[in-house]
Formats: structure tokens, sequence, C-alpha cells
């Protein structure tokens, strides 16, 4: 058996761990069809908790029930891609067992721009309704899923959700589903960008428990037939803190260990696997993250890192010198790109594992 562990951007893991019926109301949605509340959903959650893994999970259920998926992320033009996605199903379905073909839909396609104009963004509407037509009389539908949606144009967002609620409108079978950090997609619906995707069913996915971890790295090993002591099963799914990258990261590593030993795995091939793993996640999350902030991003990061846990906008004003409401534009923008989440009242934590223990032991200099 071959290392089933899969650290990579929205990689399917070997065990969807903490996520047992997140999907029931959309399962149902796609039973019972148009307007149905689960076929309109939000996925949000910090980098690397598995936004991409479940909006992947969500496709395949669309699939395996017959719908039809178009699957895009939110970069400058995507409603002019998906409208180009429709007119290639049209096609397709044209072609199928009903022999109906839509002769009027195969006009030139959809050119990827950030804006469509007019007449393409009516043709956008009567292919989908066309479309949407074609997969209504097979009793399925068609699913929509955007990942990535808090750096979605503004307007094209609002293109995209006011021709679905059209659709909707119509009675016709569209789900929409979306994923992206949860500050920044709070944002975009409290701007009022489309007022419809407020109602949306919004699931912000958690760090699973340390318990299931361990259960799943106990279950996965055994099945390999790799003796992994329940001790330190318990030690690895400890060091992941149930966040879902770093689960495959000590996962990965730890089955690296044993493609190696000659032995069972001990205390210190967990300790490298763990220490791997950490090495590997400060690279590929850590410090991308931190790639894209200003300097005074990290005055405002550093001074939380002085703090044990959650850590008050005071305190950071006094130890940065920032004056409030300083304070209060920088809060905002490190929640936009992922890096701090809200604790309570006046108060803010990181949104990374790992992050207050990179920034400890790499000071930035000042
Ligand atoms: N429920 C889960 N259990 C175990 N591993 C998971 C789970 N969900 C996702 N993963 C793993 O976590 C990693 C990150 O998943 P994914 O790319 O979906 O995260 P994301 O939230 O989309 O991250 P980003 O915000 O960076 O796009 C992948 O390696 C994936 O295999
Ligand atoms: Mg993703």
């Amino acid at each position: 058996m071959e290392n089933p562990f899969r650290p990579t951007a929205g990689a399917t893991p070997p065990d969807l761990i903490g996520r047992g019926g997140v999907l029931d109301e959309f399962a149902y949605g796609l039973r019972i069809g148009s307007g149905a509340p689960g076929l309109l959903t939000i996925f949000t959650g910090a980098r690397g908790i598995g936004k991409t893994v479940m909006l992947g999970a969500a496709e395949d259920l669309a699939l395996n029930n017959g719908w039809a998926v178009v699957s895009e992320t939110a970069t400058g033009g995507f409603v002019g891609r998906i409208g180009e996605s429709m007119r290639l199903l049209t096609n397709d379905l044209g072609d199928g067992p009903t022999g109906r073909r839509v002769t009027a839909l195969s006009v030139a396609g959809f050119s990827v721009t950030t804006q469509l104009a007019p007449e393409e963004q009516v043709d956008w509407r009567a292919r989908g309704a066309a479309l949407l037509r074609l997969l209504a009389q097979r009793g399925t539908g068609l699913v929509i899923t955007v990942d990535e949606i808090h750096a979605a144009d503004r307007a094209e967002l609002s293109r995209l959700a006011a021709d679905v609620q059209h659709f909707i409108r119509e009675g016709l079978p569209i789900g929409l589903i979306f994923a992206g950090l949860p500050a920044a997609v709070s944002d975009l619906l409290n701007e009022g960008v489309a007022t419809f995707l407020r109602r949306a069913d919004r699931i912000d996915l958690h760090a699973a428990s340390i318990t299931e971890v361990e259960r799943s790295f106990s279950e996965t090993f055994a099945e390999a037939r790799i003796p992994l002591s329940a001790n330190l099963a318990r030690e690895a799914a400890e060091a992941t803190g149930g966040y879902s990258f770093l689960i495959q990261l000590v996962g990965y590593h730890l089955w690296q260990e044993s493609e190696r030993a000659s032995d069972d795995l001990d205390a210190e091939a967990v300790a490298r696997a763990v220490a791997a793993a950490r090495r590997r996640n400060e690279r590929v999350v850590i410090e991308a993250a931190l790639s894209t902030t200003s300097g005074r991003d990290r005055d405002f990061l550093q001074a939380m890192a002085e703090d044990r846990r959650a850590s008050s906008t005071t305190d950071i004003g006094a130890r940065t010198g920032m004056r409030p409401n300083a304070v209060g534009n920088y809060r905002a923008r490190l929640m936009d790109a992922g890096l701090i989440e809200p604790a309570g009242h006046g108060l803010v934590d990181f949104a990374i594992p790992g992050l207050r223990e990179y920034l400890t032991s790499h000071p930035i200099a000042r």
C-alpha cells in the first residue's frame, strides 16, 4: 500500500475527518430540486482547513446524482467562464439521448473578460435557462461551485447572484456553492453585493477534534498493518491541532518514517515526522501568507505574538504605537487576508496554526 496521505491544496484526503453530516442538507436539496435551501451554500474557514475539498465532495455528490457540475475559481472573468461551460454542457446534452438540439444557443462563446457586454449578459441568462430546462427534463439540474469567493470582483458576483436568483424564481434546478475565507465572506455579504446570498446556508468549517484525528491515524495505519501504538497515535494527533493540512502532513511524514524503519514506529520517528510536518507547514502556509503582508502588518502580528492567547486591540495599539483607527484598519486587512480572526469583544487571535510560534521563533527585526 502506498502513502495515502495528501498534503496538497484541494487534494482529497484518505479520510474526510470530522465532516460527517456537513453535506446532508445539500444532498437533500439534490433530491427535492429547485429552491431547496441546501442548494445555496457557502463554506468558510481558515486557510488549509478543507474548503476546496468540501467543494469537491459536493461536486462528486452532485455528479453521482446525475447533476451537471461547473466548477470555477473566482478570478477575473469567472462568470464568463461559467457561461462558456454552460454552453459546452448544452451542446453535449443536445446530442444526448433525447435528441433535442439547442441550435439557438450555439452562438459564439464567451470571451474571458471581467465585464460581460450587455448582449452577452442576455445571452448568459438565456443560455443558462435553456441548459437548466434540458436538465430539468431529465430530473436533475446544475450545480455551480466557486472557490476563493472572497477575492471575487463584486460586479461579477452580483451578476451571477442576480441570474441564479432569476433561475430559482423560474423554478429551474440550480445549485450554487461557494467557498472563501470567513472574514472576507462576511464583508462581502454585509456589503449587500447580493442580498440573496445572505440567505445561503453558511457552513463554517472547523478543526477536527484530536480524538477523531487519533482514531483516523490508528485506523489508517492499522489497515496497512503498520504498528502504531495508541500513545504515539495520540501524540501525532495532538501535534496536528486537528487542523486539516497538518493532519495530512503529519500522516504523510509518519508514513515515510514507517517505510524507512526496520522496526515499529517509535517516539523518535513520531518526533521527526512532526518536525518535518511543521517545517513544511511553515513554508507552504505561513510564509506564503506572510509574503503578502506589509511592514506595518507584521508589526501588528509581532505585537500579537507577545501574548500566549488572544490579544486585545488596545494592547496591540500600545505595543505598536498605532492609533485606534490604524489598529482598526490593520485588523480588517489582516482578517481579510485570513491571518487573524476575531476572538470576542476587542480581541483578535491568529487564524493559522503555528503562526504564533513561527513569529516567536523568527522575530521580524524592526
Ligand atoms: N476533513 C478533512 N480531513 C482530513 N484532511 C483534510 C480534510 N479536509 C481537507 N483535508 C486536507 O487538508 C489540506 C487542505 O485542504 P483544502 O485545500 O481543501 O483547504 P482550503 O480550506 O481550501 O485551503 P485554502 O484556504 O488554502 O484554499 C489538503 O491536504 C486536504 O487533503
Ligand atoms: Mg482552497
